[in-house]
């Protein structure tokens, strides 16, 4: 049950449910704290809920937590507690945070739910969104292994400025976390940090907590004071550096969170390469992480793929294309184009330069062509609108042929009506249909046509003026050349 070579995963779910007698469903439960308001990023919004990659900040570390397997999760919440319980849901429960006195005080709220539990306590902050479910099996493992009070994982930064530095006595074991503002010259040379990821036995933490004082540069309760209380007590404290320094990178301004959204975006891109996608441009295209690409599909540089995206396989996407919150199908060429809450079929062409609006569904090898915007519509498979129309609330058939510039009058000013054009039907250019109207299957639209009444299937619709031609007409108007 327990791992057995460095880096194998515990399946710390299944152990949990082992009945081993060790660990019962209840052994870890995390607790993610997310109260304060992060002053340094300057906002109105608190700085757990600010996004990377389409998803905020504590999301990415609740999806951590869950991935590593552990069940029972505790957020501690504080500033716009709401949206906090909103994002995180149901699954999490909550204890509010009065005022925000320091991460040991945030912590120390959770005692009445934590204090008497006979496991252990992982605790992070909900500003460490590159962490991975491997680091903090790496933690557990080692905690859970060794029988520690208290076990802190570390990281060696290139640049640790901001963080509290872990010091080592001679011996290489755990010394004390000195917070940047206090420390000295000596200690702000130490390269090793606090990722702020511990994982503590229940019945050693809420008694250290109850004794933090605040004597300190930020006049705070410092959850980092808890290890040194522990050893001061004689219990045995271990440190564990992080395989990976990035993955622990904390967030405290927006120029990290910059840093760290180009972190985890280009990790992606990787990830998405790496499972068959050609990605042309790294530093030039952006996939949030819940946007699915299938293989061979290319993407040319500036493109952006939001939440709620999957694109089929051997695709063409870009240049300079947005897709947010729709379905592509395999084969499909979408260039220069803004696709918002569509379900497009199989080679299907889009663009360039083309707008497809919430609410349409775009048949099999449909094109929508130079200039055209649709806006909650249903095209059939085979249709075509190449060129400048403007198709809105519009139902057409297969193989529907639109001229250049055509557009479906839908708004009278008070409401929105529906056109329907059935299978093979041929609208001219520059014609107006005034909804609701019909089309029926076969029939055709002469070009200038303005349409208000239902054309039959295989008619002939013309609304336009006759053409008169006044021969001699220009000599008379003009006749000295
Ligand atoms: C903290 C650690 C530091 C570590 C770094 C890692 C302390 C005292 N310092 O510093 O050693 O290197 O993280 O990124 O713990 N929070 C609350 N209530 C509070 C205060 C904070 O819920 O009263 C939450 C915040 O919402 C945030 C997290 O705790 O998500 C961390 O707080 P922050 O102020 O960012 O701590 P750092 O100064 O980064
Ligand atoms: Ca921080």
């Amino acid at each position: 049950m327990y791992p057995e070579k460095a880096g194998e995963v515990a399946p710390w779910g299944a152990w949990n449910d082992g009945g081993d007698g060790l660990l019962n469903g209840k052994q870890v439960t995390a607790v993610i704290l997310a109260a304060g308001l992060g002053k340094r990023m300057r906002s109105r919004l608190i700085k757990v809920l600010h996004p990377l990659m389409g998803r905020p900040m504590v999301a990415h570390v609740l999806d951590a937590v869950r991935k590593a397997g552990v069940e029972r999760i505790v957020a501690v919440v504080g500033y716009q507690e709401e949206r906090v319980r909103e994002l995180l849901g149901p699954g999490v429960e909550y204890v509010r945070q009065e005022e925000q006195l320091g991460t040991g005080h945030a912590l120390r709220q959770t005692a009445p739910l934590l204090a008497h539990d006979p496991g252990h306590v992982l605790a992070l902050y909900g500003d460490t969104p590159l962490l991975t479910a491997g680091e903090i099996e790496r933690l557990l493992a080692e905690h859970l292994g060794s029988g520690t009070a208290a076990t802190v994982l570390t990281a060696v930064m290139d640049d640790p400025t901001g963080y509290g530095r872990v010091i080592r006595n001679a011996h290489g074991g755990f010394e004390a976390i000195v917070e940047e503002a206090d420390a000295g010259e000596g200690e702000l040379a130490v390269g090793e940090v606090n990722t702020g990821i511990y994982c503590f036995r229940a019945a050693d933490l809420f008694p250290a907590l109850a004794r933090l004082g605040r004597d300190n540069a930020q006049g705070e309760y410092y959850l980092t004071d808890v290890p040194q209380l522990l050893k001061a007590d004689g219990k045995r404290v271990a440190v564990v550096a992080a395989a990976d320094s990035r993955a622990v990178l904390g967030v405290n301004d927006r120029w990290q969170l910059a840093a760290v959204s180009e972190h985890m975006r280009l990790g992606y891109l990787e990830e998405l390469a790496l499972a068959g996608v050609t990605v042309v441009a790294p530093a030039l295209t952006f996939v949030d992480r819940s946007v699915t690409v299938g293989i061979d599909t290319v993407l040319l540089p500036m493109t952006v793929l939001e939440t709620g995206t999957s694109v089929g396989d051997g695709c063409v996407i870009g240049p300079s294309t947005t897709i947010r919150g729709s379905q592509v199908g395999a084969e499909c060429k979408v260039a220069y184009s803004v696709v918002e809450e569509c379900v497009l079929g199989q080679g299907v062409v889009v663009g360039p330069f083309a707008h497809l609006r919430p609410g349409c569904e775009i048949g099999d090898r449909v094109k929508v062509g130079n200039f055209a915007e649709i806006k909650n519509s249903q095209l059939g498979p085979g249709s075509k609108v190449p060129h400048h129309s403007y198709i809105g609330d519009a139902s057409l058939g297969s193989e529907v042929n639109i001229g250049a510039g055509t557009v479906t009058v839908n708004y009278d000013g008070h409401k929105k009506h529906r056109t329907e054009i059935a299978d093979r039907a041929f609208v001219g250019c520059n014609s107006n249909l005034i909804a609701p109207v019909t089309v029926g299957p076969r029939a055709y639209i002469a070009a200038g046509s303005t349409i208000n009444r239902n054309v039959p299937a295989g008619a002939l619709a013309i609304a336009r003026s006759r053409q008169d031609n006044r021969e001699g007409w220009a000599d008379r108007w003009r006749p000295h050349g």
